[in-house]
Formats: structure tokens, sequence, C-alpha cells
């Protein structure tokens, strides 16, 4: 094949981080990227798959687009389609053969979990207070929900969780010395919770100190490669407060990634999420839209008290150039459910709560539908892994 143009090593490098979610690979390693160039300020990218029709094709598209209109100067992400030729077809099934005989990813979550990273850059604007809430209506909808208190030292999630058992490790292959840590699991609805914090494992003084020593950006490596996650159709991860080497550790590790920006009506919230959302841009993590919280109190006869002020939430989003997905008033019933460990979400109503949910309708229906895996290479990804013997978890 001839090609016309030089690849753009920025565009390239995003595109790593689109996985075909059946073959378990990014596109470009997988060799399904044809050219990748820019002109002016549009993307022109060439993406041949396994079948012109594969039903992929939109999820493929908008975690190209959504990637690679994080690069600066880039407005417009054009995308071509092309079909594998037999050969292809047969190198690209080898990959997958491979990918399914030493799974040599760093870490336990698999390329089809979507990864939601909760961040905002200035403390105790609610990071927490959304994670589980997003967690728990998600979960509701019958999915299966990680969540990562990647807040080593300051962990919440476990209090709002109402979870306090202590976490297991068990050696889980024969073949390993290694334990792998158990997540604490909590049914919600017809879906499952799994989760992990350093507040379910510190009992004593002396492993509080042991984390403190830790480095944060090496515990989150940790949690994400010594936890026995099984299958996940999402991840969230609860951010600390504005630190920059758990961001770039996540991006590194996790190349699916995308990040959910919190703020608060206040102009200080949002000058400091700016940073962050710089900070995500710098790591080629795609941001998929800003969340405000604590909104305006209404109170029981409609009035509207917008105690920290207004529009922090559409400024941010304006700034920058991604959705604004709701707001959640200021409700006595979110510091409630946290402290008894009920997120406000699983009721069913109530301000606070149709809030939440209106969010994770969004997120479920438009901005990270789960990768969805009945479809065109199915069949033939199952007869890989029957044919390693490693059959899908
Ligand atoms: N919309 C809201 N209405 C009322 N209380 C809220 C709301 N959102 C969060 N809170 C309360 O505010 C406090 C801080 O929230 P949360 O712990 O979720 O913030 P955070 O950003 O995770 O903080 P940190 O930076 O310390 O991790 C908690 O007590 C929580 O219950
Ligand atoms: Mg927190």
């Amino acid at each position: 094949m001839t090609r016309t143009r030089v690849d753009d090593d920025a565009i390239i490098g995003l595109l790593r981080g689109v996985i075909d979610p059946e073959l378990h690979d990014n596109i470009v390693d997988l060799g399904m990227v044809r050219s990748a160039y820019r002109e002016k300020s549009t993307a022109h990218i060439t993406i041949a798959l396994t079948t012109a029709g594969c039903p992929l094709r939109a999820t493929i598209k908008r975690d190209c687009e959504t990637r690679v209109k994080s690069l600066p100067g880039i407005e417009k992400v054009k995308l071509h389609w092309d079909e594998l030729n037999a050969e292809e077809k047969a190198r690209v099934m080898e990959r997958a053969r491979k990918y399914a005989r030493d799974n040599a990813s760093p870490t336990e979550i698999q390329p089809t979990t979507r990864v939601l990273s909760i961040a905002s850059g200035k403390g105790g604007v609610g990071k927490s207070s959304v994670t589980v809430n997003i967690a728990a209506s998600l979960a509701n909808r019958g999915f299966t929900v990680g969540v990562l208190d990647a807040d080593i030292w300051g962990f919440s999630v476990p209090r709002m969780l109402g979870l306090d058992a202590r976490l297991e490790a068990k050696i889980i292959d024969n073949d390993s010395t290694r334990p792998k840590i158990i997540p604490e699991e909590r049914s919600e609805g017809s879906g499952l919770l799994k989760v992990v914090s350093t507040g379910l494992m510190i009992d004593t003084e002396e492993t509080a100190l042991m984390w403190r020593g830790l480095m944060l950006a090496k515990a989150v490596e940790q949690f994400l490669r010594d936890v026995q996650w099984g299958y996940l159709d999402y991840l969230l991860i609860d951010m600390p407060p504005g630190t920059g080497d758990v961001q770039m550790a996540l991006a590194r590790l996790l190349p699916q990634a995308e990040m959910l920006v919190v703020t608060t009506p206040a102009l200080s919230a949002q000058k400091v999420a700016v940073r962050v959302a710089d900070m995500a841009r710098r790591s080629h993590m795609p941001i998929l839209g800003v969340i405000e919280n604590m909104s305006a109190f209404v109170t029981p006869d409609g009035t509207r008290w917008p105690v920290f002020g207004e529009g922090g939430g559409v400024r941010l989003a304006a700034e920058i150039d991604v959705p604004l997905l709701g707001s959640i008033p200021l409700e006595p019933s979110i510091s409630a459910g946290g402290d008894n460990g009920t997120p406000v979400s699983t009721s069913k109503t109530g301000a606070a709560a149709t809030a939440f949910n209106q969010i994770v309708e969004r997120l479920v229906s438009d901005i990270a539908p789960p990768l969805d895996l009945s479809s065109c290479s199915a069949h033939t990804i199952s007869e890989v892994s029957v044919s390693v013997g490693n059959p899908r978890k």
C-alpha cells in the first residue's frame, strides 16, 4: 500500500487510546489505521474495519473524534472507512489470538471497560459524592461498576457507600505467587458495585504509615494491577484533589480513561478546574463534560438560593469546550446519603436524585455508552478465546 501523506504522530498517539472492543487492542497496533494526517484544522483518518458494516463503527467513530479533537489546533475530525483485506484480517486475528494468550496488559482493567475519572482540582467540591452517586445509579441500571478511590490519604468512598469490611488478598491464579486484592462488593438494583479504597485496608497505624510512604501514583498503579477487578462495564475513579502525577499515571496505564470535571458555581472553583482540564489535555485524556455541584439551594416553596454564586458550570464548560452534563443542587439529602451510606441517586424522588439520574442517562445513552460486545467479530473472538483455552471472563 502506498501512503500519500506522512502520518501525524500526535494523532496516531491519540488513536492508540481507541480500543477495538472485540479485539481487545488499540486500532493502531491492530493495523486498522490506514492513514492519519491533518489538513489545516481538520484531521483526516482512514480506518479499515473487519467488515464494512461493523456495528462497532459508531463507537470507534465517537472515540476517535473525542480523542483527536483534544489536540490543539484540531477543530474537525473526518473519518473515512475501508475494509481489511483477507490477509490483513488474518493478521488482526493473529494479534487478537496473541492478546488472548498472554493478556499482557499492565492492569487488571479490560480494554472494554469504560473508565471515567472524576476530577476537580479543588478540594471539597463534591468529587466523591458525584462518584458514588453516579456509580450507584449506573449499577441500578444493571451495570457492573468498579469504584476506585484514588484519594489514598483522604478516602471517603467507603463511608459514602456504607462499607467497612477489610479487603482480602488471595492467590487467584495457581501459576502466580502474587496475591490479588478482592474488591468489596455491594449489590445495587440489578447491578453490582466493586469497591477498592485504602479506607478498606488501613486498620492499624502501621498500615496507615505504610500507605503514606507510598507515592500516590504508585498506590493507584497497584490498585489497577493487583486488584482482581474481574468484568466491569464501568470503572469510576474518585481522584484526589489537584494531583498531576496520579492523572499522568492513569493516562499511561489506562489509555481508554476519560474525565468528568466537577466544579461549583463559584468562580474560584472554576479557575482551578480549568487547570485540571489543561493537565488532562496535556496527558491526552479526553474530557467528556462538566458537572456543576452545589448549585442553588431550593427551598420547599421553590425559592432558589444560589449560595455559591451562579454560572460556574456553564462558564467552565464553555471555556474548555465540552458539554455541561448537569447541575446538582445543594441539598442536605446528598450529605445525609453520604453519611449513612445510601447514595441519594438510588432514591426515586427529590431534585438531587433526579439531577444525578439525568446525568447518568446522558452518559449511558450518548456521552459514554457501555462498549457493546455483541457484534461483528464477536463470533471470531470467541473462537480465538476457545482455541487458546482462554474463554472470556
Ligand atoms: N450537592 C451537595 N449538597 C449538599 N452537600 C454536598 C453536596 N455535594 C457534596 N456535599 C457535601 O460536601 C462535602 C464535600 O463533598 P465531597 O467529599 O464529595 O467532596 P470532594 O470534592 O470529594 O472533597 P475532597 O477534595 O476532600 O475529596 C461532603 O460532606 C458532602 O456530603
Ligand atoms: Mg473526595
